[in-house]
């Protein structure tokens, strides 16, 4: 959606605020020996105590109301009560939710306690690519140019960029225009950046794989190569300046 108004700017900010304290409160709560299911649950309570409605579930019917990727899955990662979080996963959680009819998105990666698998440099490049993706934002940038530069980023860390999976309009429901806003530069998207649209930026940073696919439970993307794939998500307002970053609250 292209922002019109305060009270629309006040609205997705609500939203925003909701889905982005819901995530920083998972992370903090988890910990080895809790399932996944656990973890999505304590998230609902904090989204219904703002009266937000999880996404995933009321646009998608996604069977959970977040969702939680572990160590070789990418996303859409279903909450379960025999995924049992280890010492050591490469963890992802991803919040969004739809609130007063507007829609927020916001997810991260993290290392749950000691980095055994040593992926800590892994997620640090996602979290420091999107930072300086989002610095690049402003009216008029073309979308395929951001791909390029995040791309660009993760190889010089040594990384690779996931091509599959990418950001998107955000706002009126979870996906709209620009329906893709991807890590790499992509020529066949001619569309940029406009002042007051909303979009959701992910990084999809990998330790090898370019590609992610389904798994069998119809969901969950997922590397075919055992590497590994860490995100950060912010959902931000467009501005001919730095864009307005609408999940901050959480610090991610
Ligand atoms: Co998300
Ligand atoms: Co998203």
């Amino acid at each position: 959606m292209s922002i019109q108004s305060v009270e629309e700017m006040n609205a997705l900010k609500a939203a925003a605020d909701a889905v982005a304290i819901a995530l920083r409160e998972m992370q903090a709560f988890a910990k080895p020996g809790l399932s996944t299911k656990q973890i999505d649950e304590y998230g609902y309570e904090i989204l219904r105590s703002f009266g937000a409605n999880p996404a995933p579930k009321k646009d998608y019917n996604f069977p959970g109301w977040t969702c939680i990727s572990v160590n070789h899955e990418a996303c859409h990662g279903i909450p379960a009560d025999h995924k049992i979080l280890q010492e050591g996963d490469l963890v992802n959680i991803d919040v969004s939710a739809e609130l007063d009819g507007f829609y927020a998105d916001n997810g991260g990666s993290f290392i749950l306690g000691e980095d055994h698998q040593n992926l800590q440099p892994l997620v640090d490049a996602s979290r420091e690519i999107l930072h300086l993706a989002l610095a690049n934002i402003t009216h008029g940038v073309k979308i395929s140019a951001l791909g390029g530069f995040i791309e660009k980023q993760a190889r010089q860390r040594g990384f690779q960029v996931i091509r599959n999976i990418c950001g998107h309009g955000i706002g009126r429901k979870l996906h709209e225009s620009p329906n893709e806003i991807p890590c790499y530069r992509d020529f066949f998207i001619r569309e940029r950046f406009r002042k007051n649209a909303v979009v959701a930026i992910e990084t999809f940073i990998s330790t090898g794989a370019r590609y992610v696919y389904e798994e069998e439970d119809g969901w969950t993307l997922s590397t075919d190569d055992n590497s590994f794939v860490a995100q950060h998500e912010h959902t931000i307002v467009v501005t001919d300046d730095q864009p307005i970053i609408l999940t901050s609250e959480n610090g991610i």
